[in-house]
């Protein structure tokens, strides 16, 4: 798979139907954006995300877009959340029902590890069922009863599993990266009960 960069565009890559690339997402973007998530949050397959929660996150979203003779088509999206100095979470992803399987996935995961870089975050985390997906990507599964972060709590509480979650964690430390200097020590977030 090719990747680079262009001015204003996080990532690109060749798939079958055209070249995808991925930008930050723009308030235009948020009816589709609120659609595909709901799409897959039907399918129990990721958590349902409120408009009003994309509009408030906007700026950590991506939007991956399929260049086409009739100009780009949404193909799916993916917010990078900072958790906290060392730590920021890959979430609210998901590629567009009929681009699956095509390198549209892994060019949303690649802007966020771009952007973490930018920022100077050594960590990316994912709660996730697609395990598969997520090692091709770069991530590795971490034990969820003695490894997780403190701040990795923070959409748990609007979990219908909250109690009982049967999500994977999984982290991908950035090479090159370091930790921030000065890092203060992340306060304990509550843990949801049946996961400790
Ligand atoms: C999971 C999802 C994001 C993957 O995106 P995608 O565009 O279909 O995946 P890609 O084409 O970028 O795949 C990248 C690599 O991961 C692999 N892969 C994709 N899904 C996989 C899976 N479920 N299991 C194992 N490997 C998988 C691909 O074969 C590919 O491997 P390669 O690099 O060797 O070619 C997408 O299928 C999706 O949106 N699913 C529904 C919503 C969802 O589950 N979101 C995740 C919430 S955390």
């Amino acid at each position: 798979m090719m990747t680079e960069r262009a001015e204003g565009v996080e990532a690109r890559v060749a798939a079958p139907h055209g070249i995808v690339s991925v930008r930050a997402a723009r308030s235009e973007d948020v009816p589709a954006i609120f659609e595909n998530i709901g799409h897959w949050a039907g399918q129990g397959k990721m958590l349902v995300r409120p408009m009003q929660n994309i509009f408030e996150n906007l700026r950590d979203f991506f939007v991956a877009e399929v260049d086409g003779d009739d100009g780009p088509t949404f193909a799916g999206n993916g917010a990078l959340h900072i958790l906290w100095g060392d730590i920021a979470e890959v979430r609210g992803l998901a590629v567009a029902p009929g681009v699956q399987a095509q390198g549209v996935g892994k060019a949303i995961v690649s802007a966020c590890e771009v952007e973490a870089r930018r920022i100077g975050i050594p960590v990316l985390f994912a709660w996730t069922y697609s395990v598969g997906f997520f090692e091709k990507c770069g991530f590795t599964l971490i034990d969820k009863s003695k490894d997780l972060h403190p701040r990795v709590w923070s959409e748990c509480l609007r979990c219908p599993f909250f109690v009982g979650c049967n999500e994977n964690g999984m982290i991908k430390r950035l090479d090159g990266v370091p930790m921030p200097k000065n890092l203060p020590e992340a306060p304990q977030a509550q843990v949801p009960p049946g996961i400790r």
